[in-house]
């Protein structure tokens, strides 16, 4: 499946495999015992020059797209699901000012990130704030040239190893489309502190903690864009960018677990022969390989339509997420399954590899919420094919003839059709 991808495609993916198996893989059972951010990792792919992948080269990046920064996910991932998040948050970090910001913001927050001076998190969950994004309780208030921050945020990965904070809080507490804004948040910040840093069951190496604002004052430059209430649409613009990253870490995950097992299954002997020679076991090895290709399909389709601003990106980006990170978790339990007893010890790399993958069904959006997205988007596309009315049974269409039903029907589609063509997503390369 890379027939379409590009020699630049290529050559990323490329840089990021070979950084892969000669640094990430011999450290990866290190860093997830020591529940400690990998340095020297991080130094290695920002000497790549893969900090910048996916930021457009007039901020100092490379200039790819998101399939890029998903290829790199995915080779980074198939030797540790840590490094791969590590990695792919700083995306999920950047994507509200390449959507958002001013080009004063960009060229201030996104250049040092592209060289790798700087790493950048992202703010959006809390305590009582997690599926249901809009319920926010953070405030940020208006104080002369100032925002003056106060609350908290939940589950900030890469927190603490950041230097830049993409910081959803609310500036319009009346306001039920405008609520809340996204602002920018140095660390070292008076008021500004890390609190409570999680003990994780997966993505080990990579900090998530909570942070605290405590009348914490930052420039009133640095609300994104320039004009309050944009903080919602933002974040659902930005999710529907970050979550093939999250798919690709998936799938990168089921890759290399599936890796693991093809090797231990053609060299484990039992019965007097090696156990991929055994139909049950065979079976197992097909079916992860299928949906595991099935996901990477997914998810370079869905990362395409990001970069080509595709009608249709928060339905596929969605689609992606659930399906590969449901495969994920799927294909690592298959890998530990083959790799029996063994799999179970914490001596050998696969263990790793399922609790990394459970993760990836629950943050950027739960796949419950993924599955809400691809069911609302199923309906909004249901008013498009109203001639096949003629096909299913007149009598559960019933009031479907009355003029004020239609009339209702006709106006509700065209309210639809407005808030789908308001929801088309810019990339940083529109
Ligand atoms: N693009 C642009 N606009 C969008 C949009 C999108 N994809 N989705 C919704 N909107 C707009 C709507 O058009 C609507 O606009 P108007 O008010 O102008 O009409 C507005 O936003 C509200 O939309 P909804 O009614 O659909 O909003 P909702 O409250 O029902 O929520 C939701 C929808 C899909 C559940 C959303 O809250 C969501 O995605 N929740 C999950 C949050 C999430 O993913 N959190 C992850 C945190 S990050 C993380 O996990 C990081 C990490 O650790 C690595």
């Amino acid at each position: 499946m890379s027939s379409f991808l590009t020699e630049t495609n290529l050559k990323w993916r490329a840089r990021a495999r070979e950084i892969a198996e000669k640094v990430v893989r011999p450290l990866a059972a290190k860093y997830d015992r020591l529940q400690e951010y990998p340095w020297e990792i991080k130094e290695a792919i920002a000497e790549a020059g893969l900090m910048g992948v996916w930021i457009p080269k007039e901020y100092g990046g490379q200039g790819g797209g998101v399939i890029d920064l998903c290829l790199c996910v995915e080779e980074l991932s198939r030797a540790c699901g840590g490094v791969g998040v590590l990695y792919a948050v700083n995306a999920l970090g950047t994507f509200p000012i390449l959507v958002g910001g001013t080009e004063e913001q960009k060229h201030q927050f996104l250049k040092p990130i592209a060289k790798g001076e700087k790493l950048i998190s992202f703010g959006l969950s809390e305590k009582f704030a997690g599926s249901d994004a809009a319920s926010l309780h953070a405030t940020a208030v208006k104080d002369g040239d100032s925002y003056v921050l106060n609350g908290e945020k939940k589950w900030n990965t890469n927190g603490g190893a950041a230097d830049i904070y993409t910081v959803f809080a609310v500036t319009d507490p009346a306001s039920k489309s405008r609520r809340t804004s996204a602002i920018m948040v140095e660390k070292g910040t008076p008021g500004f502190t890390i609190g409570k840093v999680e003990d994780k069951m997966g993505i080990r190496c990579v900090p998530v903690v909570e942070i605290h604002f405590d009348n914490c004052r930052v420039p009133a430059k640095n609300l994104l864009g320039g004009t309050p209430g944009l903080g919602f649409k933002h974040a659902m613009q930005t999710l529907d960018m970050a979550r093939p990253g999250v798919a690709a870490q998936a799938m990168g995950l089921a890759q290399g677990a599936l890796e693991y097992a093809m090797v231990y299954a053609g060299y484990r002997e039992q019965f007097g022969a090696p156990i991929s020679s055994f139909q049950m076991i065979q079976a197992l090895l097909a079916d992860m390989a299928t949906k595991t290709e099935a996901a990477r399909n997914l998810v370079y389709v869905a990362a395409l339509a990001v970069d080509n601003a595709a009608p249709n990106v928060s339905k596929l980006s969605a689609m992606c997420k659930l399906f590969a990170t449901d495969t994920a978790m799927e294909v690592t339990t298959d890998a530990v399954q083959i790799f029996g007893g063994y799999g179970y010890m914490r001596d050998y790399p696969i263990e790793k590899y399922m609790r990394d993958a459970k993760i990836t069904q629950i943050y950027e959006g739960t796949n419950q919420v993924q599955r809400m997205v691809v069911a609302r988007s199923l309906v909004k596309e249901s008013l498009g094919l109203k001639h096949l009315l003629n096909y299913i049974p007149k009598e559960v269409q019933k009031g479907v003839n009355d003029p004020a039903t239609l009339k209702r029907l006709a106006e509700e589609a065209k309210r639809l059709a407005e808030e789908t063509a308001a929801m088309d997503v810019p990339t940083h390369q529109s």
